[in-house]
């Protein structure tokens, strides 16, 4: 197979399971739409429990060899994977904004932070050490040593088809961990794409094993790794809801649990930040994916002194925002991700204006651009009785809420039972030292929007979950520690 693919070439039906193509075993299929038009780009094995038993018997004989390769030559396996990726970028991006709906320029810039994951771990998986204990007893030498955790099972969102599998396959595979997944039904193109490379890359058969199912047989699939022992991790990225339902549901076997959940991202502009760069951080921050990932600002909180100018300079940067397929070169959002998406946010909107938010941008769908837009929109006067003060709104929407003093401000802010993003805009010293220990999130943004990095921790706290991906603590997730304790030494 050549090296560099086509848009075509990548689009891959059916299940990855033991190095092999395969359709599910009842035979179903499903329909992945692209959400700017609603058209069937292509129909996808819809597996259930065979299809997910037969993965992790895959999984589990491929796991002793692979466990016992040399880090280098797993290192070596995921460093082709990551050129492949670089080199079908363009192609694998396409995807992303045929399933996802994202611009083609956030579809490609996608695959190069998913790459950035793989060729991280691939560096790691070299450097993963134990430790030899101080003596304490003569006679006995005690070393711990990091052994992979076993069969890996990792389920994904929507919203980042590519990078938030890549950024779990890639510790697994590094630590020694054989996987299998499920992407979400809406976007399981590009994670069998990725497979395929994978695959081309050299991944041995079984080592990584891919299933697709549709929202009514996610449950039954996954319900198959939940309960069995063989399966000794979950890597979930999702709901709260769900991640609450996995960890139930999975604790008659006591697996390991890495859940990256929900958010609800409080972002603070006090009177004395430089607010031409807190707009812009917004900006950045909110408007990725349309608004459609777990670190996008939820509330913006403003202080009294700043809040109607920072209300118009925003609103008028959000008016200027395109919203066009991803196929227009200058699109900046794209359609929303399906029905129940718009419904959300149509919901969010409307309770918010009933209780006397005002529209300062947007605020409606676009319907004239297809069933799944909504204009980015900012709204004033929100408050804490509005729903989307404490939901997700996932979506293009800036509520504006008012405060009068710091510690109003971080009493609101942590007022969420998530505990993902946060975000301050501050040009005082000592408020930024203060402001950053009282936010109660996993990862806070300093005058700055844009976070992400594959040499940074991400992940949360409280109801938003736990675990961290990317850095040099994501690999300990795949790892557990085992103690040496040699004796007749003396
Ligand atoms: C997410 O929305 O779950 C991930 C966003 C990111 O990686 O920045």
């Amino acid at each position: 197979m050549a090296s560099k693919l086509e848009l075509k070439d990548l689009i891959r039906p059916d299940n990855f399971i033991d190095g092999k193509w395969v359709a599910a075993a009842s035979g179903k299929r499903f329909g992945v739409t692209n959400p700017a038009t609603g058209e069937v780009i292509a129909d996808v094995a819809d597996s259930g429990e065979a299809d997910a038993r037969a993965a992790t018997d895959a999984a589990a004989r491929a796991f002793p060899a692979w466990r016992d390769a040399l880090p280098k030559e797993r290192a070596a396996v995921l460093h082709r994977w990551h050129d492949l990726m670089m080199e079908n970028a363009d192609a694998l991006g396409r995807l992303i904004s045929l399933e996802q709906g994202k611009p083609f320029a956030e579809g490609r810039g996608e695959v190069l932070y998913g790459a950035s994951y793989v060729k991280w771990f691939a560096d790691e998986a070299t450097r993963i050490y134990g430790d030899i204990i101080p003596q304490q007893q003569r006679g006995k030498r005690m070393t711990a040593v990091k052994e992979p955790v076993g069969i890996v099972a990792a389920i994904t969102p929507w919203n980042f088809p590519l990078a938030m599998i890549a950024r779990k396959i890639a510790p697994a595979l590094a630590a020694g961990c054989t996987v299998v997944g499920k992407p979400a039904e809406d976007t399981p193109l590009t994670a069998l794409a990725l497979v395929l490379l994978a695959h081309e890359a050299g991944v041995p058969p079984g080592v990584l094993n891919l299933i697709a199912a549709s929202r009514e047989n996610a449950v039954s699939a996954v319900a198959s790794w939940l309960h069995d022992s063989r399966v000794r991790k979950i890597t979930f990225t999702g709901s709260t809801p769900v991640g609450k339902y996995l960890a139930r549901e999975s604790a008659e076997t006591l697996k390991k649990l890495s859940l990256e959940l929900g958010g609800n991202a409080p972002f603070i502009v006090f009177d004395d930040a430089d607010l031409d760069a807190a707009v812009t951080g917004l900006l950045v921050s909110k408007f990725r994916n349309g608004g459609q990932t777990c670190v996008c600002p939820n509330r913006v909180y403003v202080q009294s002194g700043v809040y109607e100018k920072f209300g118009d300079m925003l609103a008028k940067r959000v008016a200027a925002l395109k919203v066009a397929p991803a196929t227009d070169p200058d699109a900046q959002i794209g359609p929303m991700i399906n029905a129940r998406a718009i419904d959300k946010i149509v919901r969010h909107v409307d309770d918010a204006v009933a209780q006397g938010a005002r529209v300062l941008a947007g605020g409606k769908r676009l319907t004239a651009l297809g069933p799944n837009y909504y204009a980015p929109t900012v709204l004033a006067d929100a408050t804490s009785a509005m729903q989307l003060s404490c939901e997700e709104t996932f979506g293009p929407v800036v509520p504006l809420f008012r405060f009068d003093d710091e510690a109003e401000a971080l009493r609101a802010a942590n007022d969420t039972p998530f505990g993902l993003a946060s975000y301050f805009y501050s040009q005082d010293i000592r408020r930024i030292d203060r402001v950053s220990r009282g936010l109660e999130a996993g990862i806070v943004g300093i005058n700055e929007g844009a976070l992400a990095s594959e040499a940074a921790p991400f992940g949360g706290v409280k109801e938003s979950g736990y675990g961290r991906e990317g850095s040099k603590y994501g690999l300990d997730d795949y790892l557990s520690i085992k103690y040496l304790c040699q004796g007749g030494l003396e």
